[in-house]
């Protein structure tokens, strides 16, 4: 349970918020590259942080990124034009640089020095993995990129296998984010139907559905916090562990899959306290069923998106959501092949986390064991937001972008092994690390 205001500081990050002012020392992942296929193309409403900015690709190919109300009369730029050098206000024509700065303004007397003293919101962008970066701090020169695996295993000579994709959910940030760091909710809302004879034998999957209720380990890194979820595995000697990141301020490394045979990292933005935008970012090496077909025990199907809009809400919308119940088959449910009738794992997080409320009032929860990593990073979170808050602590990981560099995943070490220090190598980038056969995840 937290209280008001605990639960304020975590889920508040507009401008002059605490968690606001902590997330802006950060580079945020804002859009995909693929929004901006053309130079001099359509400009994009972006909500972030609880501000509204307007995203463009300028005619020489530049990124762009400027408040939306113009200084003068704060006309909306999204109706602006799309010019060499910078965009141009249509209501009275005066025209911003990708800097900020007024560079026309023929409203005014052509001896006028007014220009020199306006200058418009603008912020830092750059493009890594199809991704869209802004940094919204104050430092003049902004902090490096966290070094993530992910931007360097994805050379451009290699575009099949990267993965740069983006999903919208209705409701706080912190609720996806917490979503993440739970993994005790996967034996429940992906494969509470399953029984331990309906997953392969020896498989992470069958580990996880013999035991529904793991124990945990938490490390604090220079990044934020590591846990272990672990339970038996096959032989009493053995025991399964699911190694998973939360890496500050917003991303989580998720442990599905094999350690060592898989890069990525998920971002959860604020777009503004009652919505936020998922990023993927990197790539997913790990076994993967074919979407298209049921397999096994699993009913999969894709997560089908909505084409986009213009709307600040109307980006990477999913077409199942709460205004139909997320195409929720009871038949399905009652079937005994999902435990929830929404065929598709990533939909069940959504409609779960959704379904908590725009912003969930954390001073009526009952937290359990399972939930020692959830109350781990909300200590993190708060303690750091204080402290930024307070005396201006730079909060951990933005001066040190090589502690971004970890993997995470599933793997079986002997009872007598540090969790940790047996995992250094597979956590450890590089080449991938073929050790555990792959087909050992069952999926999980
Ligand atoms: S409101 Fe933009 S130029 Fe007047
Ligand atoms: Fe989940």
């Amino acid at each position: 349970m937290l209280s008001v205001e605990d639960n304020d500081i975590l889920t508040q990050t507009g401008p002059g918020t605490p968690m606001g002012e902590l997330m802006r020392e950060y580079w945020v992942p804002i859009a995909l590259s693929s929004e901006f296929p053309v130079a001099g193309g359509d400009q994009v409403r972006i909500l972030v942080l609880s501000e509204r900015l307007i995203a463009f690709r300028s005619p020489d190919g530049q990124m762009g990124l400027i408040r939306e109300a113009c200084p003068h009369r704060g006309a909306s730029l999204f109706y602006g034009r799309n010019e060499p050098d910078g965009i141009r206000c249509v209501y009275h024509g005066w025209k911003f640089g990708t800097d900020g700065g007024c560079i026309d303004m023929p409203s005014e007397p052509a001896n006028s020095n007014f220009k020199r003293k306006i200058r418009a919101t603008t912020y830092p962008v750059q493009e890594r993995i199809g991704i869209v970066w802004a940094y919204l701090g104050s430092r003049e020169t902004p902090p490096p990129m966290p070094n993530f695996e992910a931007f360097d295993v994805h050379a451009d000579d290699e575009p099949d296998e990267m993965i740069a994709s983006a999903v919208m959910r209705d409701c706080n940030w912190l609720q996806g984010m917490e979503g993440d760091l739970d993994t005790s909710h996967f034996g429940f809302l992906h494969v509470g139907h399953a029984q331990t004879s309906d997953a392969p034998d020896g498989t992470f999957l069958q580990y996880a559905i013999a035991d529904r209720a793991p124990r945990y380990k938490i490390v604090e890194r220079d990044f934020g916090a590591t846990y272990g979820a672990y339970r038996q595995a096959d032989d009493p000697d053995h025991l399964y562990w699911r190694i998973a990141h939360f890496l500050f301020p917003f991303y989580a490394m998720i442990p599905t899959g094999a350690l060592g045979q898989k890069v990525g990292v998920r971002a959860w933005v604020p777009m503004d306290d009652e919505h936020m935008m998922m990023f993927n970012i990197g790539a997913d090496t790990a076994y993967r069923p074919d979407p298209e077909q049921e397999v096994g025990m699993w009913v999969f199907e894709d997560d089908r998106l909505l084409p986009n809009t213009t709307d600040w809400y109307g980006r990477f919308r999913l077409e199942k959501h709460q205004g139909n119940d997320y195409l929720i088959d009871r038949d399905l449910q009652r079937s005994g092949r999902s435990f929830t009738g929404i065929p598709s794992i990533h939909t069940e997080d959504q409609a779960i986390t959704e379904s908590m409320g725009p912003i969930y009032d954390r001073t009526k929860e009952h937290l359990g064991t399972s939930d020692v990593m959830v109350i781990r990073m909300r200590r993190l979170l708060i303690a750091a937001a204080r402290a930024r808050h307070e005396d201006g602590t730079v909060p951990p990981g933005v001066d040190q972008p090589d502690a971004y560099q970890e993997r995470s995943g599933g793997v079986v070490l002997g009872k007598d092994k540090d969790w940790l220090a047996a995992t250094a190598y597979l956590r450890e980038p590089g080449e991938l690390r073929y050790e555990m056969d792959i087909q050992m995840t069952g999926g999980a």
